[in-house]
């Protein structure tokens, strides 16, 4: 296992941060890819603020990170003409549902074209593995719940983002389908929250939070006034939409399966599997769990439906057990009392460092 080469594309965001703190645990040496739009970065460093953590909390190297965009073929060649890849594990995208309405060529550009150039690059390279990070969104409004892998994809997305994710996929199967020795496998997540155990990596949301739990966070720790709770006039048990909330360090995991499976063993073709725990909460179950796992009150409104939510929606999980031996071993409590640890610890997300620095600049 020792010096296995790993590209992460995206590696300084939430998800991929805690990826690399997990192959870097495990023996991989890792090379990253980020264009920046959404982390943070001081003046001065030469790594994002999540990875200088990563290697704090590993004691690890990064062996490198290039300040640098999908989107520049270029730039991809001349990394992967001087570094021997074993694996791609690929992160990078844009992922703001609102925003992919909004912009949907923006989400296009970014997440379709950037990925073409990463598989063009790893095909004349004959890098032929690779993680890809999908989503239950690919799903849109099931039909039926549990959500197997064999559901329909596609015709229910119902955003430019989940589309790019549903496209990219295809776009791998047929990779797959005209070159057999490919093994491309896409991790389709339901929800990941939750931080690092330490606190000392966790998400931070641009602007207004888009997803629960790091609403809930900033309004306990008094950034936001109250949550909004988006319809209780659904059909569960009290009226709230239902979600499969999963453990960022177990999402991490999962990853680091996916690519011991694809390097270990002889496993060609697209494999799309689900990473969540399989069973769903409701959003009050949700501020419940929150308050007694930190002793702290969420104030919260009932406000109208979000436009394009689903009532429920949580994985049939027993693929990811069955092909990667793997499992969610931590539950909601564990993910709401980290998630609390880095939001506590780190008010301002990453830039709480970089708001010190500026306040003690502006007094000299
Ligand atoms: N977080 C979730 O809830 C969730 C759920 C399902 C799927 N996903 C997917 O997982 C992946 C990672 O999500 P995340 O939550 O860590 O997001 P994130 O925004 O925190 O991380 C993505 C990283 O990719 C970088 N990036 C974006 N476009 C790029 C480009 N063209 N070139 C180079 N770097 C680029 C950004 O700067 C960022 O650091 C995304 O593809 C996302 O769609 C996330």
């Amino acid at each position: 296992m020792m010096g296995r080469l790993v590209f992460v594309t995206g590696a300084a965001g939430y998800v991929g941060s805690h990826c690399v703190l997990e192959f870097l645990v495990n023996g991989y040496d890792v090379i990253v890819i980020d264009n920046l739009v959404n982390c943070v970065i001081t003046d001065g460093n030469e790594l994002p603020e999540s990875l200088i953590r990563v290697q704090h909390l590993t004691g690890k190297k990064i062996k490198q990170f290039i300040d640098g965009d999908l989107r520049d073929s270029h730039l991809l060649d001349s990394i992967f003409a001087n570094n021997d890849i074993d694996v791609v594990i690929h992160f990078a995208g844009l992922k703001a549902v609102g925003e992919s309405i909004d912009k949907p060529l923006l989400y296009y550009d970014n997440n379709i074209i950037g990925t073409i150039n990463l598989l063009k690059t790893m095909k004349k390279y004959k890098v032929d593995k690779l993680v890809f990070s999908s989503s239950s969104t690919v799903y849109g409004e099931p039909e039926q719940l549990p959500i197997t892998e064999h559901f329909p994809t596609g015709q229910n997305c119902t955003n430019p983002y989940g589309r790019t994710k549903y496209m990219l996929e295809e776009i791998m199967k047929d990779v797959c389908r005209a070159s057999p020795d490919w093994s491309i496998i896409s991790l389709r997540y339901f929800n990941p929250v939750g931080a690092h155990f330490s606190g000392d990596i966790g998400e931070q949301p641009n602007g207004e939070p888009k997803n629960l739990m790091p609403y809930i966070t900033q309004v306990a720790v008094g950034v936001r006034q109250e949550l909004k709770v988006f319809g209780n006039d659904y059909k569960t048990s009290d009226g709230t939409c239902i979600r499969d909330y999963l453990h960022i360090e177990d999402l991490a995991v999962g990853h680091l399966k996916a690519i011991d499976k694809i390097y270990n063993n002889n496993f060609p073709g697209f494999h799309a599997i689900n990473l969540g725990t399989g069973r769903g909460y409701t959003v009050l179950e949700v501020i419940r769990a929150f308050e007694v796992a930190t002793g702290v009150k969420v104030p919260y409104k009932i406000v109208g439906r979000r436009p394009g939510d689903a009532c429920a929606v949580y994985a049939d999980a027993r693929l990811a057990q069955e092909v990667l031996e793997w499992k969610a071993t931590r539950g909601l409590q564990d993910m709401c009392s980290s998630a609390w640890k880095w939001q506590q610890k780190n008010p301002n997300g990453y830039r709480s460092k970089i708001n010190i620095v500026q306040i003690l600049l502006s007094k000299l």
